[in-house]
């Protein structure tokens, strides 16, 4: 199979850890028997520098005409530290969001057993926990109207859901829990936001079409708590973007370290694959940020993207056997040597090409 991808490493450390990714992309290709050609398109601080969009049409473009889009991470320091930046790097990933339709962001939470003791939670909360966040994506405060008035003094950002967002975004939730261990848990804050009274009004609506799944409402704060009180009670948990961002952060550390989770956001047109960490611009070129976030976006790629299940599981393999080896850069190591990025990215091409 010939893949298109479209390579959007972005700011700060997204250059380092989507090289690793296209390491194992190719390596799975070289086992497997696919083609991988790639497009390279700038995306966040580096795009403004070099065309002053932070998401310049021509990248959308090359995302369109691509079948996956592998993304690293945007943002620097230099806009985070100015409130009055008028283009700013984030721009460019919700503008990418927005105009490929991507309204679905998948951050699946799972441990892996001999990281158990890195998570700041005891350990038997951790082990085994295995659920799937569903954040919504191109809706709620992120894109609705916002503004200052009172000459700058006052400022608002609008909470905006319209019904169709909420049924895509619960129907697909629904489904995942339909593959999996039928759990859905809808989090919201129905006792004061009237955007969550309609998404708990219209998931109330779609829940008798689910029998087969026990559907429950938490209102965000206190699903906030539950993550880190009882992580293993959750199996799909859906929610607005807002605190879906929120959450997820939350959920990321659950695991040991936010250099673990992966993300797919899927909706209208191409699907992009991105490690959730950001763009940690304090370990840029340093050759030290863990590349396993963008390595498993690129197994998620080859899933969800292209349906090539097995392709996946290679990748999900050898990241697997990287971390029992402990062959694993300086966050996940213990004590012992801790390897590179790009040593890590390379130990697991290597192992993808020879199991
Ligand atoms: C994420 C990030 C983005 C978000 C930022 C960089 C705009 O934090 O993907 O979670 O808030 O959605
Ligand atoms: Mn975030």
């Amino acid at each position: 199979m010939k893949l298109n991808i479209a390579k959007l490493p972005g700011d700060g450390i997204g250059p380092e850890v989507v090289a690793q990714a296209v390491k194992a992309v190719d390596a799975v290709c070289a086992r497997f028997g696919h083609e991988a050609v790639y497009t390279f398109a700038p995306v966040g601080a580096c795009a403004i520098e070099a065309t002053g969009s932070a998401y310049p049409d021509s990248t959308h473009q090359v995302c369109l005409e691509s079948d996956a889009v592998l993304f690293g991470a945007v943002g620097d320091p230099k806009y985070d530290n100015d409130p009055t930046a008028k283009v700013r790097p984030e721009q460019g990933l919700l503008a990418m969001r927005k105009q490929l339709g991507l309204y679905a962001n998948l951050r699946p939470v799972e441990t892996f057993e001999a990281l158990a003791h890195k998570s700041p939670l005891k350990e038997e909360l951790v082990r085994g926990a295995d659920f799937l966040c569903v954040r919504e994506l191109t809706g709620g405060m992120y894109f609705g109207e916002k503004g200052r008035r009172d000459g700058g003094d006052t400022a608002f950002d609008t909470n905006l859901y319209h019904r169709f967002e909420v049924e895509r975004i619960l129907k697909l939730a629904y489904e995942y829990a339909m593959r999996r261990r039928k759990h859905l848990t809808v989090v919201d804050k129905a006792n004061v936001l009237e955007s969550s009274r309609l998404w708990r009004q219209i998931a109330q609506e779609m829940a008798p079409q689910y029998p087969e799944v026990t559907t429950d409402y938490m209102y965000v704060d206190n699903a906030a708590m539950q993550l880190i009180r009882c992580p293993k009670w959750f199996d799909v948990l859906v929610t607005e973007n807002t605190f879906g961002d929120i959450l997820t952060d939350e959920a990321s550390c659950i695991t040991g370290s936010m250099g673990l989770l992966a993300s797919a956001s899927i909706g209208a047109h191409t699907g992009v694959f991105e490690p959730i960490h950001g763009s940690y611009p304090q370990a840029a070129g340093k050759d030290i940020a863990n590349p396993l976030a963008a390595i498993l976006s690129a197994a998620m790629m080859f899933e969800y993207a292209f349906g090539l299940m097995e392709e996946g599981r290679a990748i999900r393999e050898a990241v697997a056997a990287s971390i029992d080896s402990g062959f694993v850069t300086e966050d996940l190591a213990d004590g012992g040597a801790a390897h590179g990025t790009s040593e890590v990215g390379d130990w697991i091409a290597n192992r993808i090409k020879k199991s």
